[in-house]
């Protein structure tokens, strides 16, 4: 047999490979051999979870942040993006719209904003799982001390995304003005610590980004071991300082999920909306690629195209209220079936 298939064969058993094996695979891979990954990751994910897509429910609830990451439409350093917040009724005003709709997860995503301090979003994570106490609640608001991350806990909030972005250091530290590489992946290990489901991941086709890179990102995902993992491709946006960069490809990106899904067989792994940006199939693709989460917005509709991390991002305009039956109408296309419950890692025991 010929080192490819050895290579995907080893894969598919171990659910593990060297370094030097997946920079060979990257570097190597044919459309043929390209196929033959995604059917691997297509079984791996279909003996974890089955042909079920989990669906969380997306607010956006503030576009203000302190940070100034180079690829990131709402950096500090736009001053044309119009800032907004939501206040606490209406964020629980988003939920109560997505319960009616049978969400049961909620992802409550912000840029790195201060005003929510520890007090007011654990008051707004309280709330909302007193009214609704069969709903997981995910935040997504950046770095923040342990003391933070331990109050949220208790609090009720059962999840955390915080993407590594890139695990390279020296990238990283390009991309990312005056923010620690170690306190991020740190955040990480925090995260883990308390007892939340973390979610890491990382963007493709960043500019400067090589295969050594993204063999990086892979082995970082092996050793975390985190539940869920968020891959989407860079795309620029026209004010950041990367804006006319080239951006990452769907090609490229589906391989690096299909990837994750052999190496970490067990993870919840979103079809991002940036994938779906990018192609009009994209989520689709990304879910014939072992991708098993799709993340529908629920931020109010005036709010959507604030929140706009790249370029062209979709469901921000007059569409935004069919998403629901749209998203189903893509999931049931690939032969898969949308579930409406918490959706928790296939670990996880869930005792309330
Ligand atoms: N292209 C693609 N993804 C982006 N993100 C931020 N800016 C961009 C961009 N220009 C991703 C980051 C962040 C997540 C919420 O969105 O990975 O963690
Ligand atoms: Fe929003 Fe299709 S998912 S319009």
């Amino acid at each position: 047999m010929k080192t490819l298939d050895l290579l995907l064969e080893k894969l598919y058993n171990t659910n593990n490979l060297t370094r030097e094996e997946l920079l060979y695979l990257l570097e190597n891979l044919d459309q043929v051999h390209t196929e033959k990954l995604f059917e691997y990751a297509r079984k791996t994910r279909e003996r974890y979870y089955g042909n079920k897509v989990y669906m969380r429910g997306l607010i956006e609830f503030s576009n203000i942040c302190r940070m100034n990451c180079l690829y990131c439409g709402i950096r500090r350093d736009n001053k044309k993006v119009q800032r907004y917040r939501l206040s606490h009724r209406e964020i629980l005003e988003c939920c109560r719209e997505g319960y009616a709709l049978g969400y049961r997860t909620f992802v409550l995503q912000s840029g790195e904003d201060p005003w929510y301090t520890v007090e007011r979003l654990t008051d707004i994570i309280t709330y909302i799982k007193s009214m609704f106490p069969d709903v997981a609640v995910t935040l997504s608001a950046g770095e923040r001390p342990e003391e933070e991350y331990r109050a949220f806990f208790e609090a009720g909030a059962d999840r955390y995304l915080l993407r590594h972005e890139t695990a390279s250091r020296s990238l990283y530290e390009s991309l990312h003005p005056g923010a620690s590489f170690d306190n991020r992946r740190n955040c990480l290990y925090i995260l883990k610590k308390i007892g939340y489901q973390v979610g890491a991941g990382f963007m493709v086709g960043l500019p400067g980004q090589t295969k050594e890179d993204l063999v990086e990102d892979l082995l970082f995902l092996k050793e975390l071991e985190p539940h869920m993992i968020g891959i989407g491709p860079f795309i620029p946006h026209k004010e950041t300082p990367l804006g006319s960069e080239k951006g990452g490809t769907v090609e490229d990106t589906l391989v690096m999920l299909a990837l994750t899904r052999l190496l970490v067989p067990d993870c919840l792994l979103p079809a991002t909306t940036a994938m779906g940006t990018l192609h009009p199939e994209g989520r689709e693709l990304a879910l014939m690629a072992g991708a098993n989460v799709v993340m529908p917005n629920l931020s109010p509709t005036w709010a959507r195209p604030k929140y706009e991390l790249y370029q062209d991002k979709i469901c921000t305009g007059d569409e935004a209220a069919h998403c629901r039956g749209c998203i189903e109408r893509r999931i049931n296309s690939v032969g898969m079936v949308v579930d409406m419950g918490r959706g928790d890692h296939c670990n996880f025991e869930h005792t309330a």
